[in-house]
C-alpha cells in the first residue's frame, strides 16, 4: 500500500473534537469557526504485509507419532506453537504427552519433559511402560518459570512438555502456585520463549469433573491449540477433541484405548462398539456424529415392571432426551412406559448425546417395551420432534456410509434431507417415529417368515 507523509485533521478549539474535513460549525459543540487544521504526527514505524504472502513461511505441522492425536490436530504439532492438553485427573494426559516425547525422541529429536509434579523416578516408571526409553528424552524436575525459560533458550528442544502448568510458579508473584495469576504468567512467559526458539510447547492442565474453570481453562485464549482428553475412569475408552486450533479445523475426534502399555489408537472403533450378538428386543443400531466423525453405535434398552416409583436410567445417552423420547413414544406412537422402569445405554461406552441418534434410541425403547427384536443389519438415523416427526440431521450421508461400511443393508433416514441412495444399501425414508416403528416391526416379520 503506498505511504502518505502526514495526515491532517480538523480539531475544534472549543471542545477538542476532530473532524475529517473543515466545516464552519463544530458538529459536536455547535460553536462557529472553531475548527483548526492540525497535522497528525505519524508515530512508530509499522510495516504492512500483503495477505497474499502472509504465512507462506509458517512452520509446517510435524507428526506427534500418535496417529489419533495427529488426526485431531490436522497433521501434528507446529514448531513454536503452544498446545494446552487438559482433562480430569487419571484420564491419561501424562501418558499421552509422554508418548509424543517418546515418538519424537525415537525419531532422533531432542525433547524435554518438565516433571513439575512427579519425581523423575515416577516419570521414568511410566516411560518404561511405553517401551524402551529412547536417548534424547530428557527430564527436568523444576517448577520455577525462569529456570524453564532458560531450558528453552539454552537447549532449544524440538518439543517440551510441562506436566503440569498448575505446578509452576514465579517467586516474584505473590499469588500461590496453581492460582490463576501464576498459571497465566507462567504460560505467557513460556509461550513467548517457545515461539522465539521454535519449540513446540505442550502444557498439561487438570480440570475437575465439574470443569474447574479457574485453572488451565483460563489459558485457552493465550495458547494456539487446546486439546481435551475425555474418558470414563472405569472404562478404557479415551476421546481426544480439539476445542481451539489456530492451524486447522477443530471437528476431528480421536479415539484411543488405555492399555497396559499406554494409549493405543482405536483406528477402527467398530469392534469396540460392536455390542451384543444376542438377537433380543431392545437392541438397535444407530450412527452418532461427533464433529466430523461418524461412529456406529448400538443402543440397548430394557423396559421392566417396577417395584417402586418408575426409574429412568440413562447411561452414555442424554437423560433429558430419553425423557423426551418416552413422552413422544407415549403420545404419538402408543408405546406407554409411564408405569415401567426404563434403562437405556450404548454398548462399548461411547457417549451418544446428539439429536441424530434419537430415532435409534426411541426404537430401542419401543422394541424393548413391545418385545420385538430389530434386524441388526438395519441402522436408524434421525432426530425426533415433539410432534413425533422425524427431522433432518447433520451429516446424514456420512452416517449412512459408516453404517453401510459396518454391514448395514438398510438405513432408515428422515424424509427431509434424505441422501441419494448408495450402492448395496437400501434407504428407507420415514416422516415420523411411528413410521420408523412400523418399518422396524415389518422387517422383523419379513426376516422371521423367510
Ligand atoms: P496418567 O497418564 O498418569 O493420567 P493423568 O496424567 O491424566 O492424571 O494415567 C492415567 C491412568 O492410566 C493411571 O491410573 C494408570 C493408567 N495407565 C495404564 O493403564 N497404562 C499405562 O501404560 C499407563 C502409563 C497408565
Ligand atoms: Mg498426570
Amino acid at each position: 500500500m503506498p505511504r502518505v507523509k502526514g495526515h491532517v485533521a480538523h480539531q475544534c478549539s472549543s471542545c477538542g473534537t476532530c473532524a475529517p474535513r473543515w466545516t464552519g460549525r463544530c458538529a459536536n459543540c455547535g460553536e462557529w469557526n472553531t475548527l483548526v487544521a492540525r497535522e497528525v504526527p505519524i508515530g512508530a514505524e509499522v510495516s504492512l504485509t500483503s495477505l497474499r504472502d502472509a504465512g507462506r513461511d509458517e512452520a509446517p505441522a510435524r507428526s506427534t507419532g500418535v496417529a489419533e492425536l495427529d488426526r485431531v490436530l490436522g497433521a501434528g504439532l507446529v514448531d513454536g506453537s503452544t498446545t494446552l492438553l487438559f482433562g480430569e485427573p487419571g484420564v491419561g494426559k501424562s501418558t499421552l504427552a509422554l508418548m509424543v516425547l517418546h515418538a519424537r525422541a525415537s525419531a532422533g529429536e531432542a525433547v524435554v519433559l518438565v516433571a513439575a509434579e512427579e519425581s523423575p523416578a515416577q516419570v521414568a516408571r511410566r516411560a518404561r511402560r511405553l517401551g524402551e526409553v529412547p536417548p534424547g528424552l530428557d527430564v527436568v524436575p523444576a517448577t520455577d518459570v525462569a529456570a524453564l525459560e532458560q531450558v528453552l533458550y539454552r537447549y532449544r528442544p524440538a518439543v517440551m512438555v510441562v506436566d503440569s502448568i498448575s505446578a509452576l510458579s514465579d517467586p516474584s508473584i505473590a499469588a500461590g502456585a496453581g492460582s490463576v495469576p501464576q498459571v497465566r504468567h507462567a504460560a505467557e512467559r513460556l509461550c513467548r520463549a517457545a515461539r522465539s526458539v521454535g519449540t513446540a510447547l505442550v502444557l498439561v492442565g487438570h480440570v475437575t469433573k465439574d470443569g474447574d474453570l479457574a485453572g488451565p481453562r483460563t489459558l485457552e485464549h493465550l495458547v494456539d491449540t487446546v486439546v481435551r482428553i475425555e474418558g470414563d475412569r472405569h472404562g478404557t475408552l479415551r476421546t481426544l477433541r480439539c476445542l481451539k486450533h489456530r492451524f486447522g479445523p477443530t471437528d476431528e475426534v480421536g479415539l484411543m484405548e488405555m492399555g497396559p502399555a499406554g494409549l493405543v489408537d482405536l483406528v477402527d472403533p467398530a469392534a469396540q462398539f460392536a455390542g451384543s450378538a444376542l438377537d433380543v428386543p431392545g437392541v438397535v443400531v444407530g450412527v452418532a456424529l461427533d464433529g466430523s466423525r461418524a461412529t456406529r453405535v448400538e443402543f440397548q434398552a430394557l423396559v421392566t415392571a417396577c417395584a417402586g416409583p418408575p426409574r429412568r436410567v440413562a447411561h452414555q445417552v442424554s437423560s433429558q432426551r430419553l425423557s423426551l423420547l418416552l413422552a413422544v413414544l407415549d403420545a404419538r406412537c402408543g408405546v406407554a412406559t409411564a408405569s415401567l422402569d426404563v434403562f437405556a445405554a450404548t454398548a462399548g461406552g461411547l457417549a451418544a448425546n446428539e439429536p441424530g441418534v434419537d430415532a435409534a434410541l426411541a426404537l430401542a425403547v419401543a422394541s424393548a417395551a413391545q418385545g420385538f427384536a430389530v434386524d441388526r443389519d438395519l441402522a436408524v438415523v434421525g432426530e425426533v420432534g415433539l410432534a413425533g416427526e422425524l427431522r433432518a440431521v447433520a451429516g446424514v450421508s456420512r452416517r449412512v456410509r459408516e453404517a453401510q461400511r459396518l454391514g448395514a443393508r438398510r438405513v432408515i433416514v428422515p424424509v427431509a434431507g434424505s441422501p441419494e441412495a448408495g450402492q448395496d444399501v437400501e434407504l428407507v425414508a420415514c416422516a415420523s417415529l411411528a413410521d420408523v416403528l412400523a418399518v422396524a416391526r415389518n422387517s422383523t416379520k419379513l426376516a422371521k417368515t423367510c
